[in-house]
């Protein structure tokens, strides 16, 4: 495992220990001369009714920066599969919209992250959810099994990210979407300005600029790739709602 990665290991099992304050980009473990404050992300991101209608534990070991699910407009038997679901917020909330006839899969890299998803789903009683370890440049699915790709606030961590497009492609089937919630800088900011506003681990350093996530989903294979800013979480950087669509010719 590369070190940036075990870093970002270390940070996220540290959360899903101690709770959501360890998180991305909220409490004592960011430094606060650089970057944002806590109701840019996590539970505050919700919806009143999505958040009574799973654990509290669950929504409050939401370490996200937006609502995926809130775009990606998720149907009944429709398969989701959640990049780095930490503590399974959004695969629960999947489960219950996509409803029996349908399923919802996380994948993470950290065993305490799988640990507390799977705490929550037996908390939520929820039958139609699997939570799978490993890492999102790689994924433990075979081609062409999920209908949705979701994921909030993770894409930013990877070192890899034309890996983690390229598998999103591949788990699809044509015609298959993906929604994701992530902190995207805009095209102005060098890698260097993003570094200075935050760390890597806190979701901030490693973010792409909006042009470089949509020339990366087009190179994966991509169609219709578009980035929406819907907060600032620092300056020039912001949470942001990506969309893409598999092409039904794709394979
Ligand atoms: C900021 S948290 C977000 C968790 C969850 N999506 C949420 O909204 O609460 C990042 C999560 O992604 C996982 N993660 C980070 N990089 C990963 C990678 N390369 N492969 C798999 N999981 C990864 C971490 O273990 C952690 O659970």
């Amino acid at each position: 495992m590369n070190e940036v990665r075990e870093q970002v290991r270390q940070r996220y099992a540290l959360a899903a220990v101690q709770g959501g304050d360890q998180g991305c980009c909220s409490g004592a473990s960011c430094d606060p001369e650089q970057i944002v404050v806590d109701e840019k992300f996590g539970a505050s991101l919700y919806s009143a009714q999505d958040a009574v209608s799973i654990p509290a534990e669950a929504l409050a070991a939401s370490l996200g920066c937006g609502n995926p699910l809130a775009v990606a407009d998720l149907r009944a038997g429709e398969r989701v599969l959640d990049l780095g679901s930490g503590g399974g917020i959004d695969v629960l909330l999947s489960a219950r919209r996509v409803g029996p006839d349908g399923f919802a899969y996380g994948v993470d890299m950290t065993d305490e992250m799988l640990e507390l998803a799977r705490a929550n789903a037996t908390k939520a009683g929820a039958t139609n959810v699997e939570f799978l370890r490993g890492t999102i440049e790689d994924l433990p699915l075979d081609d062409a099994v999920v209908d949705v790709v979701i994921s909030n606030c993770v894409v930013n961590l990877s070192t890899d990210k034309p890996a983690v497009l390229a598998e999103a492609f591949r788990v699809l089937v044509p015609g298959g979407r993906i929604g994701i919630s992530d902190v995207v800088a805009e095209d102005h900011l060098s890698e260097r300005d993003r570094a200075e506003r935050g760390s890597y681990v806190g979701c901030i350093a490693g973010a792409l600029s909006r042009s470089e996530y949509v020339q990366g989903l087009a190179a994966a294979g991509f169609a219709d790739a578009e980035v929406t800013f819907t907060h600032e979480v620092a300056e020039g950087m912001h949470g942001a709602i990506v969309r893409a669509r598999k092409p039904l010719a794709a394979h």
